[in-house]
């Protein structure tokens, strides 16, 4: 079983890359930032506090997060290829608990990540706020994301490295060198 964790800043391309992925190597995807925007739209109360974390771009708890998350290994298919977890884990703790759940299930996983610079970051966010319609795509949100991946995903890096399953990949690149890095990771 191949799992991913797919880590990255706000508009490295987690979720584009996911794509690629999911076509050349039949996995199965999870976007975090899909299941929240999800609940958001379903309009429930918990989408309310959901809503208003992600507008000022501030992540959801960890615990909130962390049920999300079990609920999808526990209810995964036997013959399931792998999955891309893109956008989680995002705080060292989450890292953790990710860790501890796929262990349960006799699985683990390779870190991939997406590095791009702050500047490219924003022009591409910029661009995708014309016609994506999400309510975190403005300068001022994009910017406290960043800080955000700064102060509490970043140090992720550190965990993974230190337990040797970091593959970091230059996302400054086309979206088809990026994911031709990519490949070269998988295919090894
Ligand atoms: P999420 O939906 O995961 O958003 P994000 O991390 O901010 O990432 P984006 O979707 O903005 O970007 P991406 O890296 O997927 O890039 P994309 O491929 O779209 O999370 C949203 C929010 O949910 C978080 O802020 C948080 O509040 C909450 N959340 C989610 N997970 C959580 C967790 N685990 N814990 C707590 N809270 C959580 O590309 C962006 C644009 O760039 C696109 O227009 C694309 O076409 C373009 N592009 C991509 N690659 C390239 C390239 N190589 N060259 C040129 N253009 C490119």
């Amino acid at each position: 079983m191949l799992n991913i964790i797919l880590c990255g800043a706000p508009g490295s391309g987690k979720g584009t890359q996911s794509g690629f992925i999911v076509e050349k190597y039949g996995l199965q995807h999870l976007s975090t930032g899909d299941v929240l925007r999800a609940e958001i739209a379903s309009g429930s109360e918990l989408g309310k506090k959901i809503d208003d974390l992600i507008s000022k771009g501030n992540l959801v708890p960890d615990d909130l997060m962390y049920g999300v998350i079990e609920n999808y290994i526990a209810s995964l298919p036997a013959d399931c290829k792998g999955t891309i977890f893109d956008g989680y884990p995002r705080t060292v703790a989450q890292a953790e608990a990710l860790t501890s759940l796929l262990a349960k299930y006799h699985m683990d996983a390779i870190m991939i990540d997406l590095l791009v610079d702050e500047q490219l970051l924003i022009q591409r966010l910029i661009e995708r706020g014309k016609v994506s319609g999400r309510a975190d795509d403005n300068l001022n949100t994009i910017r406290h994301r960043i800080a955000v991946y700064h102060n509490q995903t970043e140090p992720i890096a550190h965990y993974y490295l230190h337990h040797g399953n970091y593959c970091p990949v230059n996302g400054n690149h086309s979206v088809e060198d990026v994911f031709l890095q990519i490949e070269r990771i998988l295919d090894k």
